[in-house]
This record gives structure tokens, sequence and C-alpha cells, in this order.
């Protein structure tokens, strides 16, 4: 067996001190760290455009929230942390597998209004949205032809439901608001007996007999994952992303044996990329495609989960990460607070990347109220700073201190973010401000204030005197200077 790394990258801060070490964290796919423009233009200027949105939401859902165990994990045949069997099934693996997989016949998410969501996630100031269609489990939440372990299979109880498609259903509500679309798919499934053929018991996340020995079998297993991709790319309107997760499943000669669970990946799993996207690209123009790890023309962005980099990366990227502790529901979990996530959000975006976070639907179809309420409180923040934020792009020195920077992408203006420590924004009488390269200041706002703000030049950027009014018109969590030269 092979372990993932806790923290490989030392380019990267794990942010540990906001996000705490949890299970989510230990069972993390590595970031890329070689990056291939896109040749495709359409693409190239899809993927531009995305930059700009800076915030979207991810869902991780599927029948394990009814259980409100780790997604997928705990049929994997590894003894890792985050796969440990829990509840009166665990004694043995099959009968576990099989309690698991008959979760099919209780789902009914009879609460499930994806309206909802988008609204609360609009107002939170998000502006784009990826749903897993197909966690590693092989569950499919959406109508697919190809098997019948999926929601809308008349042994789910929920098949019966008007919105049973609920793939279709998140996809059309969010699109209706102008949120970006995006697919989480899997390619692992194992669930089909083509991934982990029944001849063989599983041994691990991998495919369980050698697709070089088998062509035929693997040949069906690359069908099978053609197949339902083409259906989610033909019969869901437009689709804007296909974030491809599973690393494992890739051309050998792309493993990376200096990355540790890469070293635990026995065969040749090569889907045939090149024909997946091709195929995706004819039905959806322009499609970002999101082969996380697999560097080369179908990796658009780099994902770094649970984490932020230290440095801005030259490529367009994205951090994904959970809002509670874990990607699936879980009774209980612990989220984050309202003040942690917007900070989060302005560090990632002061480092040039995209923060996808996630929350995780119950089995009775709806978030917990801990959700509803940080997007609240992050919407309260965005409506008056989020200006600084969108069409941004990272600007030397990106960080200073306790102040963190982006730059319109238009305009002549730059955004110093000063985070607090408390909820409510407590500045001093004078702020120094560092900025690198710029001559002449013009103007300096304070987003959320009429007043002007008064600034002298000091030897390496601005010195701002800042009235004691400042403090008294309620901002928090951090507050945004809008330089303009
Ligand atoms: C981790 C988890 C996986 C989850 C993914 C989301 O890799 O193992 O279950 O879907 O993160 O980024």
């Amino acid at each position: 067996m092979f372990k993932f790394p806790k923290y490989t990258f030392i380019a990267f801060t794990a942010i540990s001190c906001l996000t705490g070490l949890n299970a989510a964290h230990a069972q993390q796919h590595n970031m890329s760290k070689q990056y291939q423009k896109p040749d495709d233009q359409a693409v190239q200027q899809k993927l531009d455009q995305w930059q700009d949105l800076k915030f979207g939401l991810f869902m991780h859902w599927g029948t394990y929230s009814e259980w409100g165990v780790v997604e997928s994990w705990s049929i994997c045949p590894e003894d890792e942390g985050w796969t440990q069997r829990k509840g009166p099934h665990g004694a043995t693996y099959d009968g576990y597998k099989k309690a698991y997989e008959n979760l099919q016949t209780t789902f009914n998410p009879v609460k499930f209004d994806p309206d909802k969501w988008v609204k609360a996630a609009k107002f939170a100031g998000m502006k784009y949205m990826i749903f897993t269609t197909k966690h590693h489990d092989g569950f499919s939440m959406f109508d697919t032809k190809q098997t019948d372990y999926k929601i809308t299979d008349s042994k789910t109880p929920f098949s019966k439901n008007p919105k049973a498609n609920v793939t279709k259903e998140i996809f059309n509500s969010f699109r209706k608001e102008n949120f970006m679309i995006g697919a989480y798919f899997s390619k692992p499934d194992w669930h089909s007996p083509e991934y982990w053929w029944p001849y063989f018991p599983p041994k691990d996340r991998n495919v369980n007999y050698d697709p070089e020995k088998y062509p035929e079998h693997w040949q069906k297993f690359k069908d099978f994952t053609y197949n339902q991709i083409e259906e989610l790319m033909t019969g869901y309107g437009k689709v804007d992303i296909l974030w491809l997760d599973g690393g494992w499943v890739r051309p050998k000669n792309t493993i990376d044996t200096a990355i540790d669970w890469q070293r635990g990946i026995k065969f040749n799993q090569d889907i045939d990329m090149p024909k997946i996207a091709g195929m995706a690209r004819k039905n959806q123009p322009g499609l970002i495609v999101v082969d996380r790890t697999v560097s080369g023309q179908y990796e658009n962005y780099t994902t770094p989960e649970q984490e932020v980099p230290a440095t801005p990366l030259s490529n367009p990227w994205e951090t994904c990460m959970t809002m509670g502790n874990s990607w699936s529901y879980v009774p209980g979990d612990h989220y984050k607070s309202t003040h942690d996530i917007v900070q989060l959000l302005v560090k990632v975006v002061s480092r040039g990347g995209n923060l996808l976070m996630n929350i995780g639907p119950g089995p009775d179809g709806d978030w917990a109220d801990e959700a509803y309420d940080r997007l609240n409180g992050i919407g309260n923040w965005m409506k008056i700073n989020g200006e600084g934020i969108y069409n941004s792009r990272s600007v030397a020195p990106y960080s200073a201190g306790d102040i963190y920077y982006t730059k319109n992408k238009d305009h002549n203006r730059i955004y110093a973010f000063v985070l607090t420590k408390q909820e409510k924004v407590d500045l001093p009488a004078s702020l120094k401000i560092p900025l690198n390269d710029i001559k002449k200041v013009k103007k300096v706002t304070l987003l959320g204030s009429a007043q002007k703000v008064k600034w002298k030049d000091s030897a390496d950027g601005i010195e701002l005197s800042i009235p004691a009014s400042f403090n008294q018109i309620g901002l928090k969590q951090a507050a945004c200077f809008a330089i303009d030269y």
C-alpha cells in the first residue's frame, strides 16, 4: 500500500492554521507542477473568463450522505485513515460493500431544491458551480443509460420524483443565474465490473487487472467512460468545465514516481483522453478540461487541494477546499467561520487563483444551516469588497504582513486588503501600504465609505491617515483600500 504524502510541496503553505488538520486533508490529491497552455483558442478565452470569476461552489453528493461517511472511500480496500469502515456493516469487506451499494434503495432526498442553493450561492458572490455527477463509488447522479447504479433507476425511491435527474436540475438552476457549469466526474468507477472485475478481488483504488493483459475488458471500460461523458456533454445543456478526478487513471508514461501515491499505480490506465476531450469539445466548444494531476493539453488549470500556494502560480489554478471538515455531508460537521473563509478567499485571489468552496448536501437534499449562514456572511462582505476580488489578477508584492493585494485586470487600480484578527475591522490611525513599481498614486478610497483617504508617499509605498470614523462603519473580516495610479 502507498500513502498520500501529507505535504509534498514545499512551495505550498498548508493553511492548517485556518482549517485544522482533518480527514479531507489526508486524502488530498497533490497538484501538478507542470502546465501546458491549451492550443485551442476558445479554451484560452474561456479560461480567461473563468479566471475573472474567482469564487465557485463545489458539491459532493451521493448515497454516502445517508450514512454521513466519507464519499466513496470507505469501499476502497486500502488501510488508510480515511478509508475505515464504520457502523454495523463494517466487519467484513464484502458485507460492507453490499450494504453501501444498497443505499441506492433508500436514497430519497425529498427536500432537494436547487433554486434555494443558487440563491444562497449567488448572494455569497459565487459565480460558478461544480457538481459530482459521479464519484469513485460509481453511483451516477444523472440519468445515464450505461448502468442502473444511478439515481434515476426504479430501485432508487427518488426516481419517482420529477426532479430525479438531479444533475440536470442543478445545472439548469445555476445556469439560469449565469453561473459557469462544471461537471465533476470520477474516471475510476468502483462499481463498474470493467474497472473492478469481479473475477479478481479489488486490491486498492486502482483497476484490479492488467489492462494490457486484458485489453478487451479495458476497452469496455473505456467505452463506458466515453459514453457516460458523452451523455453529460450532450444532454445537459451548456457545460463549461469537465473536472476529472481520480488521477491514478492515467497513461503509464505520465506517472511521476517522485510522487508517493503515483508509485502505487502498477498498470497502464490510459482511457484515451484525446478522444474523450475531442468529443467533449465538439459538443461544448471551448470546454475547460481539468484532468487533474495529468499535465498536458487536458489539464487546463491546476487544482491545489485544501491548501493555498505560498506564492502566485504562473498558470490558471483553483484551490478546492471544504467548508466543513469533509467533502461529504457529515452530521454535526465543523464549519469554517465566515471570517476564515473571507480571508482565505482574499489570500487565494491575491495569488492569482480561484477558490472552489465545497458544501456536502445531506441525505434529505438540503445543506446544513451553517452553510447558509456562512454564505450569507460572505455575501455581506462581498457586496462591499467584491470589486477588488472579481476581474483581478495578482500583483507584486502580493502580500506584506496582513495586507494582500490584487490588481484590476483592465484599470490602473490596485486593491490592498487589510486582514484583521477579529471579526470587526479595527484600523490603526496610520497604516503603511508597501507598493512595488508605482511612481505616482492618484487617489485612495476605502471600499464601503464615501470619505476620501489621506495619504503621503513613504519610502516603499504610501502611508494612510485613517480617520477614526472608518472603524465605526461596521466593516468586518477585512477592509479594502482601492489605490488608483
Ligand atoms: C480528494 C478526495 C476525493 C474528493 C477530492 C475533491 O482527492 O479523496 O474524494 O473528491 O479530494 O477534490
